[in-house]
């Protein structure tokens, strides 16, 4: 139903069919090339009228006037220059694509005056359409009310000064867009049609773009000692799995980063059961190993000179006969054994056995695992930081400058001694809970425990995965938060090392 916008890059020049957008900032002047557009002065005159000041992201818009081939003439603020980043780009683009409502040929006259827009730019603005543009709508056997007739989808030229090296700059990207909606994809489909083996059979699918793909199943995992994972999928009738995806795109001798990822494809609370209100967002518990998949689709895709492992742990939190009681104590991984406290405490537990494996298989120059662990980072930050959780001030630094150019912003949170005594036991090496308070961090503690020496960081994103208020570059549910964070991570700290 909702097709995927088309995107070209053509040398500057004055369109001859469709809509044009213009690129217009805070002072209202244009570029020669959107002069060219607006060669009578209808917009730039409308500007005044309308009482448009090219706010960022705001838009004016005029139809074109009897003699031009255009239908419409539409000016995409940009508000002040100097404050332009890099993830401005994106927004523009999705700001673009807002305007023209996904339908239509537009082309987009990506030129300032005065200020070069460069190819890396031009292609964000492309990806910053595609993000926008993504709906998950596999499920509506009927369009929408404001979406009655069908309508050709929207096809998008991108006008700029070097098309070239802005086609292969957006070539790179595209991929990057595809593990995004890919995560946004896995987050959005329902537990029903998504358990652990479709999971798995998912990333088992990268292969095609030259991943190596293994899937461990539930014997193998209980011969590597995996009890502490195994403990909270053994109340669901589907079995759990781990995934291994391995991407050499760097030199033999470098050691892997590894992402790895909380991969519970619906969480109940198992015994210590979850209340019915917004329960159904508990399909989403899997967030954590979606950015890892589409991370590792996006790597794969744009061919990093990188090593990166992603390794995920997919169970499903139910409830049976056999399910985990509270105080139950499993042996974990590492041989330390946990008291299950609350098996609503579960993806600790996944991790627990995935961040013990991964070392002990891998020897990762660093590890990043990426879940949506408490309810009590939303306390914390909110939905528009995820926290952090790091043994180490370098890659911590790494991460959140990551976080800043990509917009998936990082807040780092403490850790320690004190919070580290919270989880000591009377019976087992430790529980799976803390306190009352300071939940997120807890639960960081507890994962911190089954690191060795590696440098480690936790992204707590239970606020940032899913249901985060809708933005220019995302309209969707699922949002597929850490796979462009990822990414940039292995950019800036893997690519030319
Ligand atoms: N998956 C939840 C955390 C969560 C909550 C994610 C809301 C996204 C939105 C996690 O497994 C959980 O249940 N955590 C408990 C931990 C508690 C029992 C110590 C929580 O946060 O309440
Ligand atoms: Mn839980
Ligand atoms: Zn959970």
């Amino acid at each position: 139903m909702n097709a995927k916008p088309t995107i070209t890059f053509a040398k500057l020049s004055v369109p001859r069919k469709g809509s044009a957008i213009l690129l217009v900032a805070d002072d209202l002047s244009l570029s020669p090339a959107a002069t060219a557009c607006d060669s009578g002065g209808h917009l730039v005159r409308s500007f005044s009228i309308s009482g448009f000041k090219g706010p960022f992201g705001g838009s004016s818009e005029v139809l074109a006037p009897g003699g031009s081939p255009l239908d419409r003439i539409t000016a995409l603020g940009i508000g002040k220059i100097a404050a332009l980043n890099e993830f401005s780009w994106l927004r523009l683009g999705g700001a673009a694509a807002a305007a023209f409502r996904g339908r239509g040929e537009v082309t987009i006259v990506a030129e300032l005056p005065g200020v070069p827009v460069g190819p890396a730019q031009a292609a964000a603005i492309g990806a910053g359409i595609l993000l926008r543009s993504y709906r998950f709508d596999k499920y509506k056997t009927k369009r929408d009310d404001e979406e009655q007739e069908p309508t050709p989808a929207l096809r998008v030229t991108i006008a700029c000064a070097e098309p070239t090296a802005a086609k292969r700059a957006f070539t790179a990207l595209a991929n990057v867009v595809e593990g995004v909606c890919l995560a946004r994809d896995l987050v959005n489909e329902p537990a029903n049609t998504l358990g652990p083996i479709e999971f798995a059979a998912a990333a088992k699918a990268l292969e095609s773009i030259g991943l190596s793909v293994e899937v461990l199943t539930e014997r193998e995992m209980k011969k590597l000692g995996m009890g502490a994972l195994l403990g909270v999928g053994q109340g669901s009738s589907r079995p759990s799995r781990v995934v291994v995806m391995k991407w050499n795109g760097g030199k033999p001798r470098n050691k892997p980063v590894a992402f790895i990822g909380k991969g519970v494809v619906f969480d109940t609370g198992g015994n210590s059961m979850k209340t019915a209100s917004g329960m159904e967002d508990m399909k989403g518990d899997m967030g954590g190993a979606a950015a890892v998949v589409g991370a590792m689709r996006a790597i794969a895709g744009r061919k990093a000179k990188a090593n990166v492992v992603g390794i995920i742990g997919v169970v499903e939190n139910m409830v049976d006969g056999n399910a985990q009681r509270p105080g139950d104590i499993v042996k974990s991984m590492s041989g330390q054994t946990i008291e299950v406290m609350n098996t609503d405490a579960e993806g600790r537990l996944v991790l627990a056995d995935v961040l013990w494996y991964c070392q002990q298989r891998f020897q990762p120059k660093l590890m990043i695992d990426l879940a949506t662990l408490t309810g009590a980072i939303m306390v914390s930050l909110g939905q528009f930081h995820a926290g952090l959780f790091c043994n180490d001030d370098e890659l911590s630094q790494q991460l959140v400058a990551a976080g800043l150019s990509t917009h998936e912003r990082l807040w780092r949170m403490p850790m320690g001694e004190d919070y580290d005594k919270l989880i000591n036991s009377k019976n087992a090496d430790m529980k799976n809970v803390g306190g009352r308070y300071g939940g997120a961090v807890s639960a960081a503690q507890f994962l911190q425990r089954f690191v060795k020496d590696t440098p480690w960081a936790h992204l707590d994103i239970a606020g940032t995965a899913m249901a985060a208020p809708p933005s220019e570059i995302n309209q969707s549910w699922g949002t597929g938060f850490g796979v462009r964070l990822l990414d940039r991570f292995v950019q800036d700290t893997c690519e030319g090392a």
